[in-house]
């Protein structure tokens, strides 16, 4: 019933975008859908995309549009004019974006541009933080999707409140978490530690957020307080191109305990966070999978997109001034005691995405079968499209 010739497009570009497309890729593969993997080229380093890739076991991409690194709009513009050409050329039936990256927002305007349907995968999302170029893209992104995919239930308020029809969005669970529990035996903490030479207590903090590494005074705050952890833990840092230059320049390294590292694949860097005493990080996706795995998070950020990992899990934001204190207090054992897993967070969010998907696509080429009769029983020969094109008239279109 569904043409082989229409196939489901998905579009990653950035080292967050893989882990939630690999469980929904495999499930449409499971399913014998037709697929094409559109890699934008936004991360281009080995440790941000291909180790992914590989790790994870995604397909070779079909295309990499090469966008690179640029300001706001040259990226977003390079994956636009790069996407626009593929997506005429393929025909979708569906586009499947993910999070909440430039290449996100830039691939559903492209496509609901060409009235090609687009789900989101991660909708709903709010920190409520305009000043976040994410919060800009997710919201956005959702106002232009036919299917919304919600990790969390407070998600579907907010889309409600967006103006969003309810019977577009499917709470579903978290596709990055299908990615954590698939590979838990893959996670070996104790193997990650010696490779790097650690002491058994250590932490790990990930940096990369504009408002945390983009400025020097800032930076160098962070930097402060970090020297101060270092004097109680080794600190282990796989650090983001983003901030290296400015949080290297203010002195990162001038501690003999903090060891920063390129970023490390995901398999070694799970590994080393289902060790640590704690995590700090200003990462969307860490905040999550620190919650499954049970490591307490601090998150150097004033707000979170993702507040459940704050009620159910491990999680909380603090502030720079704040975050030598609160680390103390979380290595003396005050963290939470009582921890849940967020709703749905099993492991099966990639089938149930599928399933949705299925669904809808059946549903689609049931309706449009059920036109296409209307239009011959109407004309009692030609459909009324074919009878307007012969005239000239304007075509409906899709
Ligand atoms: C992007 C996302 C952010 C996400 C993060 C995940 C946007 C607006 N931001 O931020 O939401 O949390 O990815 O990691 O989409 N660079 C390299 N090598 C690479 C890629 C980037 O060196 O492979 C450097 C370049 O100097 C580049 C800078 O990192 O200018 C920032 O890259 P960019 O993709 O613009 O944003 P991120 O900070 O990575
Ligand atoms: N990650 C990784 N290696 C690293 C740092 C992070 O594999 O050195 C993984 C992490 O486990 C998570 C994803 O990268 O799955 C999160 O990406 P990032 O923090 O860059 O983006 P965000 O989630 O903030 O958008």
């Amino acid at each position: 019933m569904l043409s082989p010739l229409s196939p489901i497009v998905h579009i990653a570009g950035a080292r967050p975008n893989f882990p939630k497309a690999a469980p929904v890729i495999a499930a449409l593969t499971a399913r014998c859908i037709p697929q094409v993997l559109v890699h934008t080229g936004q991360h281009y380093d080995e440790q941000l995309s291909e180790v992914f890739l590989r790790q994870l076991g995604l397909p070779e991409p079909d295309v990499n549009l090469g966008v690179g690194s640029g300001s706001h709009a040259q990226q977003t513009a390079a994956v636009m004019v790069g996407l626009e050409p593929l997506l005429r050329d393929l025909d979708p039936a569906l586009v499947v974006v993910y999070g909440d990256v430039n290449s996100t927002l830039a691939a559903s305007l492209v496509a609901a541009k060409l009235l090609v349907p687009v789900a989101h995968v991660e909708a709903g999302l709010r920190s409520f933080d305009v000043t976040m170029p994410e919060e800009i893209n997710r919201r956005l992104t959702d106002q232009l999707c036919e299917l919304l995919f919600v990790t969390s239930p407070e998600a579907i308020g907010y889309l409600a409140r967006e103006g969003v029809d309810v019977g577009r969005i499917h709470f579903v669970g978290n596709p990055m978490i299908d990615t954590l529990l698939a590979n838990l035996h893959r996670f070996d903490a104790e193997a990650a530690r010696r490779s790097l030479g650690l002491p058994e207590r250590y932490a790990v903090a990930t940096l990369h957020r504009p408002s945390n590494v983009d400025s020097p005074e800032s930076a160098a705050d962070l930097v402060h307080a970090l020297h101060e952890i270092a004097d109680e833990v080794d600190l282990v840092i796989p650090l983001h191109p983003r901030g290296r230059a400015v949080l290297e320049e203010v002195g990162l390294r001038r501690h003999p305990r903090i060891h920063v590292q390129d970023p490390v694949g995901y398999v070694e860097f799970i590994s080393l966070v289902r060790g640590a005493v704690v995590v700090l990080t200003d990462s969307g996706g860490v905040q999550e999978e620190t919650t499954v795995l049970g490591v307490p998070c601090l998150t150097m950020r004033p707000n979170t997109e993702r507040p459940i990992t704050i009620t159910h899990g491990t999680n909380q934001l603090v502030t720079t001034g704040e975050l030598v204190r609160v680390f103390k207090k979380v290595l003396q054992g005050a963290g939470k005691e009582e921890r849940q897993v967020p709703p749905l967070w099993d492991g099966r969010a990639g089938p149930r995405i599928a399933g949705v998907i299925v669904e809808w696509l059946e549903q689609r080429a049931n309706k449009e079968a059920h036109l296409r009769d209307l239009e011959l029983f109407s004309t009692g020969s030609a459909p009324i499209s074919k009878i307007a094109q012969d005239r000239g008239d304007g075509v409906p279109g899709r």
